[in-house]
Parts: structure tokens; sequence; C-alpha cells
């Protein structure tokens, strides 16, 4: 079984024939996956190897510490996957916007978007409306992260071209429906790019979530122990060591309910059975505390399909024998459905 990287494995569902621009951006992909943005974890190294190895690579504007330092980060970037004569494409790359009125450099940020114009920006936990209208601008494409229906519907009035709808097992700040219910009610709202997140760790995962309707899967915990992610080893190293056992959702750390390592709170001083009362929100990255995020280490439901610390290349290779192999074993079923879907491969 070999998979070809200029070809497109994404099992397109027609859905987004109308719009060329987000078809273009699904079918350029080696698998339909996006390293999701991720708060200390993602950073250039892991943006670049993302990309060259066929998905999408994001990461959260605030990672940078200050302006100077994400305009550095986003030169690096462009100059990285800038298309070089006879060399191969890369994926596009993301940008994640924090939108909460609480992140004081949302301008300062979005001016530098619209400078290095990433392809995608992603919005997260503030409205999209300001984002839209700078990425626009420059024919970007922006996707808004949402955990509700309502969220959703707001994200789709203020214009945007698609959601990421961040589900049930999800690492970081988690969601809470179930990723089928939530695939299939934002389809009735949107016939934009539909992306998928929570609990996805590994390529059948991913041909369920396409098969369901998804354009493609948000895939942020099986980036935290890759070599090129900016997680320190002891994190990377107890990713590997965990499984689904060892999380807890607990609003205590941040205001909003994250899906934490039980063994990283017990290191920080905290007893997973006797969490405190939750702090109040706010996504100021200069505000927080040492323990969030830092020594507070945070995971999703895909936790134990991590079994080593490996290059990102490695695991997008996996990635994509695994979704081969789930495609294959849907087209092998048998009867109306995997006929067609044999057809489309
Ligand atoms: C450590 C960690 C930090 C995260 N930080 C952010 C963030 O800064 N912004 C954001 O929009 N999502 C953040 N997320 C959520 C991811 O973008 C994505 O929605 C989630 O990881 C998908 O679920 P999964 O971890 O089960 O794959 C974070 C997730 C993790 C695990």
């Amino acid at each position: 079984m070999t998979v070809s990287y200029s070809q497109s494995s994404v099992a397109s569902d027609g859905v987004l024939d109308s719009h060329p621009r987000l078809a273009a951006l699904t079918g350029s992909l080696r698998v339909p996956v996006v390293a999701a943005p991720m708060f200390l974890v993602s950073g250039p190294e892991l943006v670049i190897e993302a990309c060259r190895a066929g998905i999408v690579g994001a990461f959260p504007t605030v990672n940078a510490r200050t302006v100077e330092e994400l305009d550095a980060w986003m030169t690096r970037i462009t100059a990285a996957l800038a298309p070089s004569r006879g060399g191969r494409a890369t994926a596009p790359w993301a940008a994640n916007v924090i939108t909460h009125s609480t992140n004081l450099r949302l301008e300062q940020d979005l001016e530098l978007v619209a400078r290095h114009r990433p392809p995608i920006v992603v919005t997260a936990l503030g409205g999209p409306k300001r984002a839209v209208e700078v990425v626009h601008g420059y024919g970007g494409i922006v996707v808004a992260d949402v955990v509700t229906l309502a969220l959703a519907r707001k994200a789709v009035e203020a214009g945007v071209d698609g959601l990421a709808c961040v589900s049930a097992g999800a690492g970081g700040h988690t969601g809470f429906m179930s990723p089928f219910a939530f695939i299939s009610a934002v389809r009735k709202l949107t016939d934009g790019l539909v992306i998928v997140g929570g609990g996805i760790a590994d390529g059948q995962g991913v041909a369920g979530a396409v098969a369901a309707g998804a354009d493609l899967v948000y895939m942020g915990t099986r980036f935290i122990a890759t070599r090129e992610s900016l997680a320190v080893t002891d994190y990377k190293q107890m990713i590997v060591d965990s499984d689904l056992d060892d999380l807890l959702v607990s609003p205590a750390i941040t205001g909003t309910p994250a899906s934490w390592l039980k063994p990283s709170l017990r290191r920080a001083g905290y007893d997973p059975e006797r969490m405190p009362d939750k702090p109040e929100r706010n996504y100021d990255s200069s505000q927080q505390g040492p323990k969030r995020w830092k020594d507070v280490w945070s995971a999703g439901q895909g936790v134990g399909a991590v079994g080593a610390i490996e290059p990102v290349a490695a695991v997008v290779d996996r990635l994509a024998l695994e979704y081969e192999a789930a495609l294959e074993r849907i087209a092998g079923l048998g009867g109306a459905t995997a006929k067609t879907a044999a057809v489309r491969r």
C-alpha cells in the first residue's frame, strides 16, 4: 500500500464542491488532519514539519512571548514553506488567535496576520468578526473554534469559512459534545469547512470523522510528544506513559473546564480527587501564573495512542498508513455505501 504525498487521500463527499478554495485546501493534504494549536506546545518547528509532512500545522500566536518574536516566527514559517522551484508543495499553515477581550495583544497580532498572511486563521475563545475582516482582506480562510451549537451558529453568522468543532475528549479547554452529533448538527448550519477534534489520535479515527461528514480532523494531543514540540521532555514522557484513566476534566486551573494529566496535577501539589473551586476566567497570557499549562499539563483522550517521542514526520507517516487501511476496510465491507467509497477512491 503506497500513500503518495501529492495525491489527496481525502474522501470528499462533495460538500465543499461549491467552495473551490476550501476544496483545494483539503485536497492538498496527505491526510485530512490539522496539527491543532496548543498553548506552550506548538511553535515554528512543529508547524513547519507538519506542513512539510502534508498536514496543516497550526500554532497559537500567544506562544510567541512578544509581538517581535511573533513577527520572527511568522517570517521563519513563511520562508521555510515558500514554494521552491521543482520542490515538493507543502500544506498550508494556520495561526490561532485568541479573540477574547482579555487578550490584550489581539490587535497587534492581527496586524502581523495581515502582514504575513497565514492561509488559515483559527479564532478561539471569542467572537471571530474582527479576524474575519482582517483575514478576508487578503483572501485567507477563517475557522472559528467552537464547543457549542450556539457558538457555531454565531460564528457562521459572523462570516467564517469553517468551524473547528472541539468535542468531548479533547485536550486543552475541552468540549462536551459527541463528535458525531456535533458534526451532523453543524452540517445543517454550513456547507463550509467542518473540522472536528476531541480524542482522535489515529488514522482510523480520522476515517471515522470523515465518514461522518467532517472535512478535517483537529489533532492536538497526538503531537505533544513529538521532537519538534515545545513541551518539556518530562511532559512528553508523561504523555507516552499515560492512558485514558490518567485524565481529569476540571475548571480549577484556568476557570474553564480543561483536560489535565492527573500525574502532573499531583506533581504541582493538587489532589485530583479534591480540586479547588474554579478561578476567574482570564486569557491574558502574560497574567498566567506559573502553575497553568507550564507545570500542570494537559492531554486529551487520544493520549493512549502515543507510544514514543517521535518526529512529526513519523507520526504523519503512521497516520497516513492507518487512514489508508481504514478506508480500505470500509471499502471492503460491501454494500452500497462501501461500493460508493471504493468508486471515489
Ligand atoms: C496542551 C494543549 C494546549 C492547547 N492550547 C490551545 C490553544 O492555545 N488554543 C486553542 O485554540 N486550542 C488549544 N488546545 C486545543 C487544541 O487546539 C485541540 O482543539 C485539541 O487538542 C483537540 O483534541 P485532542 O487533544 O484530543 O486531539 C490545546 C490542547 C492541548 C492538549
